[in-house]
């Protein structure tokens, strides 16, 4: 994995890097297979509670598509990665882990796109976010014309997208599309601050808790509620649940095991 780096900050907490600086971290082939394997490992490891995912340099988190890598694809070439794309992202949405984007500076097309597949999306006062697609005669195809609408209302998405506006972090804050703006460098104390409260609560519940969340946004209300119980039930056999109720009578900290 020359392209993208997976660390662990703990046994809980793994950070990915996007690791093509020269390049504003674009997503290449290669990073996006890295990517991938990466995601393969993230899915295997039952430690894990959070994932981070960031940039690597003081300038860009991704800048979406390699454009330089896509003027030599052909029309088929082309549908390929974009679909490639998609998918990867879709995966970082649907991992039972939850993840943070640190968005350490310009994330733009599928750079912000990876972001919104996150769950949380914290910015450094650096960064800057847009979906630019249709300055390039294309349109978002890594599932941003979905999430960023279901993120932040119909309205401000068609503004952002039919525009392709570059929005500074404190309008990427004030519109709700970053959870928290922080200097540069505070960006990863921040991210891991957040990861280590989130690794402290109960991970099925908080997987559990996700799921609900992210299932139940895309119903109506009534089916929303089912699935919440249906979630809920998951947590009922579990020693977590138990450990809970007992740390509380004993006024202490719980001590969460994942069963
Ligand atoms: N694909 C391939 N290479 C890219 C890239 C992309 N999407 N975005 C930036 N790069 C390359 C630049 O060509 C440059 O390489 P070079 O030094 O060989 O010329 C290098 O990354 C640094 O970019 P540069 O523009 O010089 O740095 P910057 O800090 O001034 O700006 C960005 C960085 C990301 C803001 C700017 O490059 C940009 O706007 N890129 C396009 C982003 C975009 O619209 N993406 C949507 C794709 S659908």
């Amino acid at each position: 994995m020359n392209s993208v780096r997976l660390e662990y900050e703990t046994e809980q907490i793994a950070v990915v890097t996007l690791n093509r600086p020269e390049a504003a971290n674009a997503f290449s082939l290669e990073l996006l297979e890295d990517l991938n394997d990466a995601l393969d490992q993230i899915e295997k490891n039952r430690q894990l509670r959070v994932i981070v995912i960031t940039g690597s340099g003081e300038k860009a988190f991704c800048a979406g598509a390699d454009l330089k890598e896509r003027e030599h694809m052909n029309d088929e070439e082309v549908i390929e990665t974009v679909r490639k794309i998609n998918q990867t992202i879709t995966r970082v949405e649907d991992l039972e882990t939850p993840s943070i984007a640190a968005v350490n500076g310009a994330a733009f097309g599928g750079g912000l796109e990876l972001a919104l597949g996150c769950d949380i999306r914290i910015g450094s006062e650096r960064a800057k976010v847009g979906l630019t697609e249709t300055s390039l005669g294309i349109i978002p195809g890594g599932g941003g014309t979905q999430r960023l609408s279901r993120l932040i209302g119909l309205g401000k998405a068609k503004y952002f997208i039919l525009t392709a506006k570059r929005l500074s972090s404190q309008e990427a804050l004030d519109v709700g599309l970053f959870e928290e703006v922080v200097s540069a460098d505070l960006l990863m104390k921040k991210a891991l601050e957040i990861a280590a409260v989130i690794a402290k609560n109960g991970p099925i519940g908080v997987k559990q808790a996700k799921k609900a969340i992210q299932l139940g946004f895309q119903t109506d209300l009534k089916t929303g509620l089912k699935i919440e119980q249906e979630c809920y039930a998951k947590t009922i056999p579990t020693e977590d649940r138990l450990e809970g109720i007992r740390a509380f009578k004993e006024k202490r900290k719980p001590q969460y095991k994942g069963i």
